[in-house]
């Protein structure tokens, strides 16, 4: 099972993904479980990302940060995800191939059927089969982003952008989960963290229970 976590800056997503993994990791134990993230997750991936997000690369094309998130992205399918898929493992990705939607095709303007077909290329049509989108306002999440960068926490490139830019996000995250309502669960990111990990044990123990009933 490939589960996905989308959400705007400053959801909460990491630490709701790594909760996520924490409980399965102690019910089915760690060898069944995945945690992994976007860009990364890779040694490469990981390379790229700290190119991706240099403040240092204020001139980056938006083509070019477009190419390495899917370059980073062929990589983690290749390497980390069909393989831990194949030995039926719980894949837990922290983003996936709808934040370059959100991001580079709704936030950044670019055409969104050379969009689609990139991602298709660098997955193999590898789509999750549940995704969780953790829902904070603009507002609310760059507030708490830099609530953390004055605590110390780094500001990456894509956390310095105009704030048109998330707002186009966001109507992007919306537009994909009308698209795909039976994938996506939305989940209100605003509570307190426990109130929502607990919510997000509740689906997933649901739809593990439906999948499992489906199989027999
Ligand atoms: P995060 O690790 O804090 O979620 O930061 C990742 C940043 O990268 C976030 O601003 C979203 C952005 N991003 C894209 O713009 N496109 C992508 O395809 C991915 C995976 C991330």
């Amino acid at each position: 099972m490939f589960i996905s976590f989308e959400g705007p800056e400053g959801s909460g997503k990491s630490t709701q993904a790594r909760l996520l993994a924490e409980f399965l990791c102690e019910k089915l134990g760690a060898d069944r479980i995945v945690l992994t993230r976007e860009p990364g997750g890779t040694k490469i991936g990981e390379e790229i990302r700290a190119v991706i997000h240099s403040l240092r690369h204020h001139e980056m094309a938006p083509t070019t940060e477009f190419l390495l998130y899917n370059a980073a992205r062929a990589q983690i399918v290749a390497e980390v995800i069909r393989p831990a898929l194949a030995q039926n493992k719980i894949v837990l990705c922290d983003r996936y191939a709808d934040s370059t939607i959100a991001y580079q095709g709704f936030g950044r303007q670019l055409d969104m059927e050379m969009v689609r077909t990139v991602i298709h290329y660098a997955t193999g049509g590898l789509k999750p089969d549940l995704t969780f989108y953790i829902d904070v306002s603009v507002e609310e999440g760059l507030a708490r982003r830099n609530h953390g960068h004055a605590r110390g926490e780094e500001l990456n490139r894509m956390d310095v952008q105009a704030r048109e830019f998330y707002e186009r996000v966001r109507a992007g995250y919306e537009t994909l989960i009308r698209e795909e309502p039976l994938r996506w669960v939305r989940i209100d990111g605003a509570r307190e963290i426990d109130k929502v990990q607990s919510e997000l044990r509740q689906v997933l123990v649901s739809r593990l229970v439906f999948l499992t009933a489906n199989l027999r």
